[in-house]
């Protein structure tokens, strides 16, 4: 489809949609992006005044003094385990469900407002009785489920600043995270439970402390999930004991709005992962904010996020801006294909799920199995329940929006395809359900206040129909204020000089249709990868390689388009030893992925790994990585090659193994 033909694809909310929706309409729309046009800071201290309940109120909007740290309610004070749990209680929402969860053997639990207060309550109080303070950082690594909601909320509580690590990160990852923060304490769980199977999580955290350099943590507390084997220590506490007896009330830390409430790490184009550090008050706010008017969510609604509370969008989506709103959420530990590639289909049809919001690769992998298998056709399960569904992390392709859009959706359901990034906090560029028309493959519009923008290399806008840089041209409430303890790289990925300093780079490119301005994500323009959703950096993937010091001489990480996970991990290595061909490379290329997967985690493993006598250089021995990419993609190499040292590289290394 071009471009200019977005009309003929336009899908249009009902009238009916519109009508019931936050944000009712175009008109709607525009209203609220005139009022921030018009009165920027005023439209979003508008916003603060309704959506968070304040300690302090605060006087100051935006404090642009320190640019680009960005201070935004700067004299106000809050707590966001207050505004996300107590509030709803006192509103009288306090016997309401809260989460459904559902855990991988199908067995469901359902939790209350007033069963979350005091869970998190009693977990507060236990922290605060060994010693965690405002302003420690937590380490948490733990499966999907209540207490790891319950965990992130209990340092929101005390004004502990948490740190999240996905349960499928490695040990050495897991150190990492832990040694960069500087962390006090891990909570983790024995074990998790993925399609049937027991999972270590505790045993990898002592092997993360094993490894040094996380003296600063004193408490591994350890939720009881399954009941195996682990080591214990002196340092290791069950989460049931430290909360046995704990008080069930719980007075929160109050603390000023810029006060960091989590670190999460994300891979840059550059090696070390960095960790990303939020604001309570603005990523509240925005929290809150977007998941009422994207989600249009509503009392009665059964709001799903299939996301992992390791990811942002299990922070943003999950631990936060469902309950700011006093929602009703699933909670899902296990799975899409497990017992079978209908469970997403089926937990839809048992919880009666209003609003669902996956991964385009989710969708992709169980169009597959639809497609195979017909007992797991979304056809067979009832799923007229939804009324709206989601999709982020990656560009979700024209085919598998239509697919979603009919088989999910039932040809009913807007799809709001809502783009974002760890370090924006919520949603930028998203369709809001009862307003915008919408076209497969784009995101649409931005978020009314988010002043989004495609522009060339000197910051200058670009026209409507040609592809650019997407920037952000004003700070917003929820934007990451720095990267913990490297303020300079903050400023260098950013707020480069290349805009003045002025813009905020996303390191996406964007393109706006010619007619009708909507957005399009065309992709990373830094060397950054987007496998199934999950951000990771060429070089952390080479770094990784190359630390096997052994076998590895070279390495050089490229991303291709893969059908499912969107891209695919490709990686073109020199050994130690001469080039290996048929069973000894397939060999070695197994005990590379495994090296890889040891290092950073499975999701790291490279999909394709060729080996060559070198790597295509350029005389001043640049790698040409455009060259690999092209190789990668198993395209004739039409490029010009003159600059090429060794041309004959590119031969052997196009031969897979
Ligand atoms: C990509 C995930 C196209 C993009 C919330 C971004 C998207 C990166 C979309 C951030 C979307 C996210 N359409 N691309 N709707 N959503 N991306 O930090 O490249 O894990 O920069 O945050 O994912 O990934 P992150």
């Amino acid at each position: 489809m071009s471009t200019s033909d977005q009309e003929t694809k336009l899908y249009v909310p009902s009238e009916a949609a519109v009508k019931a929706a936050h944000v009712s309409g175009m008109d709607a729309y525009r209203k609220l992006c005139d009022e921030a046009d018009a009165d920027y800071e005023g439209y979003w201290a508008r916003l603060a005044r309704e959506f968070v309940a304040w300690k302090q109120p605060f006087t100051q909007v935006l404090d642009e003094s320190n640019a680009p740290f960005f201070k935004w309610f700067a004299d106000g004070t809050l707590n966001v385990s207050y505004n996300c749990l107590d509030r709803n209680v006192e509103q009288g929402r306090g016997d309401k469900v809260a989460i459904i969860f559902e855990a991988d053997d199908g067995k469901v639990t359902r939790v209350t407002y007033n069963e979350l207060l005091t869970q998190t309550s009693q977990l507060a109080n236990a922290l605060r009785s060994m010693g965690v303070k405002k302003g420690d950082r937590v380490v948490i690594y733990m499966p999907m489920s209540v207490e790891g909601v319950v965990a992130m909320q209990a340092c929101a509580r005390i004004g502990a600043t948490h740190s999240v690590v996905f349960g499928g990160f490695s040990a050495q990852s897991l150190r990492d995270r832990i040694e960069d923060a500087g962390a006090v304490m891990v909570i983790t769980a024995d074990e998790q439970m993925r399609g049937g199977k027991q999972l270590p999580l505790k045993a990898i955290v002592d092997e993360a402390l094993s490894l040094g350099g996380c003296d600063t943590i004193r408490n591994v507390v350890v939720y009881q999930r399954t009941g195996g084997k682990v080591a214990w220590g002196a340092r290791d506490k069950w989460l049931h004991d430290v909360v046995a007896g704990q008080a069930i009330t719980c007075e929160p830390e109050w603390v000023e709005a810029e006060h960091p409430l989590f670190l999460l790490y994300t891979s840059g184009s550059t090696g070390k992962p960095k960790g990303v550090q939020h604001a309570g008050g603005g990523y509240l706010l925005h929290a809150a904010l977007t998941t009422k008017w994207t989600f249009d969510l509503k009392p009665e609604d059964v709001f799903w996020c299939t996301a992992d509370i390791g990811w942002v969008t299990g922070h943003t989506y999950i631990a936060y801006g469902p309950l700011a709103n006093g929602g009703t959420q699933i909670v899902f530990e296990g799975v899409p294909t497990y017992p079978d590639a209908g469970r997403f289909w089926k937990m839809i049809q048992d919880h009666k799920v209003t609003i669902f919001y996956t991964a385009p690769t989710a969708i992709r992998s169980l169009i597959k199995a639809a497609e195979s298998n017909a007992d797991v056709h979304p056809r067979e399960y009832d799923l007229s329940s939804l009324r709206l569904l989601g999709s982020v992390g990656e560009p979700i392709n024209p085919a598998a929006w239509e697919w979603y859009h009919l088989n999910i959706g039932g040809g009913r359901c807007p799809i709001v395809d809502t783009f974002w990034q760890t370090e924006t906090g919520g949603h930028m560029i998203t369709p809001l359900p009862g307003a915008t028309p919408l076209v497969p493959g784009s995101c649409t519009l931005p978020f009314p206040g988010i002043m989004a923008a495609v522009v060339d290399e000197t910051g200058k806008d670009v026209p409507w129909g040609q592809g650019g840089i997407l920037v952000v041209k004003k700070p917003w409430p929820s934007m990451i204020r720095t990267i913990w303890g490297d303020p300079e790289r903050f400023k260098k990925s950013y707020y480069p000089a290349d805009f003045q300093g002025k813009y905020y780079l996303a390191g996406d490119g964007a393109i706006r249709d010619a007619k009708t301005g909507y957005f399009t994500i065309t992709g990373r323009i830094d060397d950054v990868l987007n496998v199934s959703g999950h951000r990771m950096g060429t070089m952390e993937i080479e770094s990784a390689l190359v630390s096997c010091t052994e076998l590895v001489a070279e390495a050089a990480v490229v991303g291709r388009p893969d059908d499912t996970t969107g891209e695919a991990i490709c990686a073109f290595v020199v050994l130690k030893r001469p080039r290996p061909t048929g069973e000894e490379a397939r060999q070695i290329a197994k005990q590379l992925r495994d090296w890889v997967g040891k290092e950073i985690g499975p999701i790291a493993k490279p999909k394709d790994i060729r080996f060559g006598d070198n790597l295509p250089k350029t005389r001043s021995g640049k790698i040409m990585r455009r060259l690999l990419r092209s190789i990668a993609k198993g395209e004739q190499i039409t490029q010009d090659t003159s600059t090429l040292e060794n041309p004959a590289i590119l031969d052997q290394l196009s031969q897979s193994n």
